[in-house]
């Protein structure tokens, strides 16, 4: 079966890069990315493409390049639906807030909706594709409730999980390590499956595509996450250690990484992991793993999110300690919001949890980031809930010039890691700021000896003072 049209719902992080570049590799395939949120679609549709909603770098080229060709975002979500042989899934599958599995388990409810919506206007035959990260055997669920409509269309479900990693996700999409596909062993499922192998082959070679069954697929994701952020919580547990005994966690990285079982890549220390994924999708597995009374397998994985929890609170410990015991009503400038560089999502940021644990101290924080919006920093506290939004709005000030951002400040936090801090003229940062001028560097990126020369009192995440 040859894909001629093609529909995806939700178009966030995933589903629009995702989709934009399916769009470009294969133009005879008509993409169209369907979102209930209008502002989102009226963003993608945006003449000026500074304006697209997710920033990534190259996604600005290739939306200008299929869109309105054979690439569409529009929020006629059962039309697009009707219209496409296969639909991607591609909605948000956050943490559940409320009732059982609160705080923990992913909550499917946009996914069931997506579900009861294409079983209500599907009137052809459709395959229908998990892109969205989800719990083992949601793909049941989902087919439950497609094959109990009573419009006898025939519904195959495929797992194909997203890889991309924001910041990179042009160029992971463009060239992935592996497209995974799960699907049915029966003679309908392995069809399903050679008809996305056939669209992904248009540039991704035959060797990467992987086919497995599809709760080998589900849960392939959440083990990839679970390992990434066992990395990043196993440097940052050496990375204390490495404070209190004089090692330099970046030297032990070094060494570790030059052995070829362990491998170079995941292994820098900050201030912590943050993003829509990691913490969420560990959190379901630890739910997946109890609600099977695998306690042990359960606490396994927790730990791994309560050292990334250690690491974000022993950042802002130290500021206050460093500063005498009190922030309050000292400006601490903070350079760097989003939670990795190059995108401006913010979801998760390590800079959120800091921001409050200063804020409760009082400190006057001042923020800036290359590509976060204003309003989207105060959207980031208000949701934690701690203290009223006229206070954060007192408290916090968004900047849009770093220079002015550290100005007066007693000190400096560096929480994300973009290149441009490295470029910025730090002398001229230090004159104009109270003394002593203290830098926590919470990514690794200046140059200590240079900072130390300038003047500065320098932290630098895992190396010892
Ligand atoms: P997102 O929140 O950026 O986008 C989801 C979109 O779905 C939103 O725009 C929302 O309005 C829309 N939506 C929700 N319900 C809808 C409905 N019934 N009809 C139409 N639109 C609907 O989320 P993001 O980051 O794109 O993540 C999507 C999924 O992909 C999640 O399951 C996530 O775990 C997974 N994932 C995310 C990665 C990332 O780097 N952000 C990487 C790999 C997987």
């Amino acid at each position: 079966m040859k894909i001629k049209n093609i529909c995806c719902i939700g178009a966030g992080y995933v589903g629009g890069p995702t989709m934009a570049v399916i769009a470009k590799q294969c133009p005879n395939i008509k993409v169209t990315v369907v979102d209930i949120n209008e502002a989102r679609i009226a963003a993608w549709n945006d003449e000026n493409l500074d304006n697209l909603p997710v920033f990534e770098p190259g996604l600005d080229a290739i939306v200008a390049e299929a869109r309105g060709r054979n690439l569409f975002f529009s929020t006629e979500v059962d039309k697009a639906i009707d219209e496409a042989e296969m639909i991607f899934i591609s909605v948000n599958t956050p943490t559940k807030t409320y009732g059982k599995g609160k705080g923990m388990a992913a909550d499917l409810k946009y996914i069931e909706l997506c579900a009861r919506q294409i079983a209500r206007v599907s009137k052809q035959d459709k395959i229908i594709v998990e892109k969205s990260t989800l719990p083992v055997r949601t793909a049941s669920a989902i087919k439950d409730i497609l094959d109990n409509t009573g419009n006898d269309v025939a519904f195959q479900i495929l797992s194909n999980p997203e890889f991309l990693a924001e910041g990179t996700a042009v160029e992971d999409l463009l060239s992935p390590d592996r497209v995974l596909i799960g699907g049915d062993t029966n003679p309908e499922g392995l069809k399903a499956i050679e008809a996305l192998a056939d669209v992904y082959a248009n540039w991704v070679p035959q060797d990467r595509i992987l086919r497995t069954n599809v709760w080998s697929s589900e849960l392939s994701k959440l083990t990839a996450n679970a390992f990434l952020a066992q990395r990043v919580s196993s440097i940052n547990a050496m990375s204390e250690i490495c404070e209190k005994t004089g090692a330099d966690v970046n030297e032990v990285s070094k060494a570790i990484g030059m052995d070829s079982r362990i491998g170079a890549k995941f292994l820098k220390s900050s201030v912590g992991f943050g993003g829509s994924c990691f913490q969420k999708d560990i959190l379901n597995l630890v739910y997946i793993a109890k609600s099977y009374g695998l306690n042990e397998v359960a606490d396994y994985w927790e730990q791994v999110i309560l050292m990334n929890e250690h690491q974000k609170q022993r950042f802002s410990d130290n500021i206050v300690s460093t500063l005498y015991n009190t922030v309050s009503g000292k400006k601490i400038a903070f350079l760097g919001w989003a939670f990795k560089k190059d995108t401006n999502d913010t979801r998760e940021s390590a800079a959120i949890k800091i921001a409050d644990n200063l804020l409760n101290e009082q400190a006057e924080i001042t923020v800036f980031d290359p590509k976060v919006v204003e309003e989207r920093i105060y959207a980031d506290l208000e949701y934690l809930n701690t203290r009223s939004n006229e206070e954060n709005r007192n408290l916090l000030k968004v900047e849009n010039d770093p220079y002015k951002t550290c100005e007066n400040a007693h000190a400096i936090a560096i929480l994300t890691e973009w290149d441009e801090f490295k470029t910025y003229d730090w002398k001229q940062i230090f004159n104009k700021m109270q003394k002593p001028a203290f830098v926590f560097d919470g990514r690794g990126l200046l140059d200590k000896e240079t900072l130390e020369d300038i003047g500065f009192v320098y932290y630098k995440i895992g190396t010892g003072q």
